[in-house]
């Protein structure tokens, strides 16, 4: 079955006169990649020429899930073949975070752009050498921290870098997920901190426009796999910022009722708040209350325009038509700071961080 693509986009092209396509090849199609990939089949302006993965079958089916079914399945070992294919103009990474470092300077030094899903690589000095690579090859290395192209969350990190509320005093987000904590590929994900509140710390920032200078962090694991990885389940990041504002990340791996996602910033002139996304807009009153739909049940759910607006970024930037919007500083700094907030959350200490 194919897609049908977004009108929006329909639009774009219509308006920006824009119809080249630009061609990529996928790596990873797990969780993430099979999204990613969707957002490729509706895209008008991409042409798919290699999906890079080892599990043969299921790349089959998630091609032939899109329409897709035409492009080449690689394998590990058969890299170099799209690499070297001087057609293909970007890559996107969806493999594990552990590979990250290896396939994005790959990519890179093979001259093509990349897209790489979060974290750019495992730790924060491997993510900066990522983007000194990117540098050094003159190529956009784009970090998708999806939130930042929401719907709801987008705009407020505008409104709010805009000055509508005034000096920003207080930030609240919450990111409870609702994944099995006995999920096999967890311990492949770089722990709660790293995994979890990496976009938020991100979304914190860039409401406020600065970097926090001192950090604090706690958790807790309730579920026993995730103990004796020494991991949390539960768990909360403390960031002081230099103009006083603070920020407080709420992260949970299982909540039952849900994928429950806000977002707060609290100003001196009033109050930006991103509330959640159910499956529907049908409230039901009754005389026994009032009632609405599920909260939407996961990230490829809630955030699909959100996966299809960053590559759509993305393409832009290919096509030189737009600046990358997320910086070496940005991508590098996030991961610094839930390293951080998760020693902070480890040792029981208050961490101070210099710029
Ligand atoms: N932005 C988000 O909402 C979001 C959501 C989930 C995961 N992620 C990130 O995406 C990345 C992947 O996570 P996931 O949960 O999809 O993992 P996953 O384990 O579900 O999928 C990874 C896939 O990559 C393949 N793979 C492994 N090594 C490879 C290589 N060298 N080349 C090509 N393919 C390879 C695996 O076979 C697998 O199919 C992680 O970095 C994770 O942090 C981001």
């Amino acid at each position: 079955m194919k897609l049908k693509p977004i009108i929006s986009d329909e639009m774009a092209t219509v308006n920006s006169g824009v119809s080249e396509k630009v061609t990529l090849a996928l790596f990873g199609v797990g969780r993430i990649g099979s999204v990613h990939l969707k957002s490729i089949a509706r895209h008008l302006r991409i042409h798919l020429k290699y999906l890079v993965e080892e599990a043969v079958d299921i790349a089959k089916k998630a091609l032939n899930d899109v329409g897709l079914e035409h492009v080449s399945i690689v394998n590990f070992k058969g890299v170099s073949q799209v690499l070297e294919d001087k057609s293909v103009q970007g890559v996107v990474v969806c493999t594990p975070t552990s590979t990250h470092q290896k396939v994005v300077t790959q990519a890179l030094r093979a001259g093509k752009a990349v897209f790489c899903e979060k974290p750019v690589a495992h730790n924060s000095e491997a993510a900066d050498e990522c983007y000194k690579v990117a540098e050094e090859c003159k190529l956009p290395l784009l970090c998708a921290f999806h939130k930042r192209f929401d719907p709801t969350f987008g705009p407020i990190i505008k409104r709010s870098r805009d000055g509508e509320i005034g000096q920003i005093r207080y930030i609240k987000t919450t990111l409870r997920d609702t994944m099995d904590p006995s999920f096999p590929g967890l311990s492949t994900l770089g722990g709660c901190f790293l995994d979890l509140a990496l976009h938020d710390v991100d979304l914190a920032c860039a409401c406020i426009g600065e970097f926090p200078t001192t950090v604090s962090g706690d958790g807790h694991a309730f579920a026993k796999d995730i103990e004796k990885n020494k991991d949390f389940d539960q768990a909360i990041a403390n960031l002081k910022f230099p103009s006083g504002a603070l920020a407080t990340i709420e992260m949970s791996r299982f909540c039952n009722y849900g994928y429950d996602q806000r977002l707060e910033v609290f100003g001196i002139e009033g109050m930006l708040s991103g509330s959640n996304v159910h499956d529907n807009h049908v409230v039901a009153f009754n005389s026994s209350g009032t009632s609405q739909p599920k909260l939407q049940a996961s990230f490829p759910e809630r955030y699909l325009e959100s996966y299809y607006n960053e590559m759509d970024h993305f393409v832009k930037v290919i096509q030189g038509k737009e600046k990358l919007c997320i910086s070496r500083i940005d991508a590098v700094a996030a991961i610094k700071i839930v390293e951080a907030c998760e020693k902070a959350a480890k040792t029981k200490t208050i961490i101070d961080l210099t710029w």
